[in-house]
């Protein structure tokens, strides 16, 4: 059975790995994204590509990029947080790599691979919201992706949450990603160690002091041993991703809401502060049935999973029978 190679291309870094036609990821490799260098990204994701193809034998490549994908599956038209305008990747990509490419936006990769293989199985209607750099989103419909008329549907990280509020790399503002991301959650410990050092004490003790040297995950470790800062930072973007899905639910109205992206690994810290407010907020409440808001059971290997699952199944891209 032919193995294809997944890449989840974020904000932040290159995750690349091998699977198979089980959703199974059999080895991976990492690279730092250098995010206003398209021409790195464009060698990172070779590099990492070669990498794991000197090991296995490959079919095609899927990858999974943080940004508006064509409905050809080819081109990232526009990256809010990388510098990516129009970049033919497939084209690039498959020439450099002598394998059939198939480009599909990041988060789409994560509901694919979830509604798959993941907490979605037993679900044909959810939507899949990643918080990492940005907000990403993934909607699947009767057991299929929503694209849209032209590639781009759920890009529900730039819906309008706060008119005129906080500034986005979209152009536009008050966008949910200003307010739900991983980034909020790190400005959120940056300002309030900033203004309230002693509330934020335990976050100033890991930083060495600097509250501009808390990271993500420093917020996240704070919040699971019960920290008071970094619980208040988790109730402040929880309660932006509940109010955003309680929005989703009145239009597309799925069984199931999947919270996945880096920001996840923080668990039912998260997950628990969206459902609240999600249930708090949905229109119908008390009269209706209330979708399941679940962790991404695949974690951080399901935006590659997703994507090489798409390269497998992708006509252009099939590898099955071959
Ligand atoms: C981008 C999406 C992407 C998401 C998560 C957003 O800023 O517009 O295309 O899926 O970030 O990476
Ligand atoms: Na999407
Ligand atoms: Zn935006």
């Amino acid at each position: 059975d032919a193995l294809t190679v997944g890449v989840d291309v974020g904000g932040t870094k290159i995750a690349a790995g091998v699977v198979d036609s089980a959703g199974k990821l059999l080895a991976h490799t990492r690279r730092e994204t250098p995010a206003q260098n398209t021409e790195g990204v464009l060698a990172g994701i070779a590099d990492a590509v070669r990498e794991l193809a000197a090991e296995h034998e490959i079919g095609a490549v899927g990858i999974g990029a943080a940004g508006f994908v064509d409905s050809r599956r080819t081109t990232v038209m526009f990256a809010p947080n990388l510098a990516w305008r129009d970049e033919d990747l497939r084209s690039k990509l498959s020439a450099r790599l002598n394998l059939p490419v198939v480009v599909e936006n990041d988060a789409n990769a994560v509901a694919w691979a979830e509604s798959r293989f993941g907490s979605g199985r037993d679900h044909d209607d959810l939507v899949a919201i990643t918080i990492g750099t940005g907000v990403g989103g993934g909607i699947v419909v009767g057991g299929r992706l929503l694209r849209g008329g032209y590639g781009v549907a759920a890009e529900i990280g730039h819906i309008t949450m706060v008119p005129y509020g906080r500034r986005c790399g979209c152009g536009l503002q008050g966008c949910w990603e200003q307010y739900g991301s991983g980034r909020a959650l790190v400005t959120e410990a940056h300002e309030i160690a900033r203004h309230s050092p002693a509330f934020a004490a335990g976050l100033l003790e890991v930083s060495g002091g600097d509250p501009d040297a808390i990271t993500g995950e420093m917020v996240t470790a704070a919040a699971q041993r019960g920290d008071v800062a970094g619980l208040h930072c988790f109730d402040e973007i929880g309660r932006w991703i509940g109010l955003g899905c309680a929005q989703l639910a009145a239009v597309l109205d799925p069984s199931l809401f999947v919270i996945g992206g880096g920001v996840s690994a923080a668990g039912e810290v998260l997950r628990s502060r969206v459902e609240t407010t999600f249930r708090s907020n949905l229109t119908g409440r008390g009269h209706r049935p209330v979708a399941e808001v679940r962790l991404a059971e695949l974690g951080w290997e399901a935006g590659m999973v997703g994507a090489a699952d798409l390269a497998r199944t992708h006509p252009d891209t099939a590898v099955t029978g071959r």
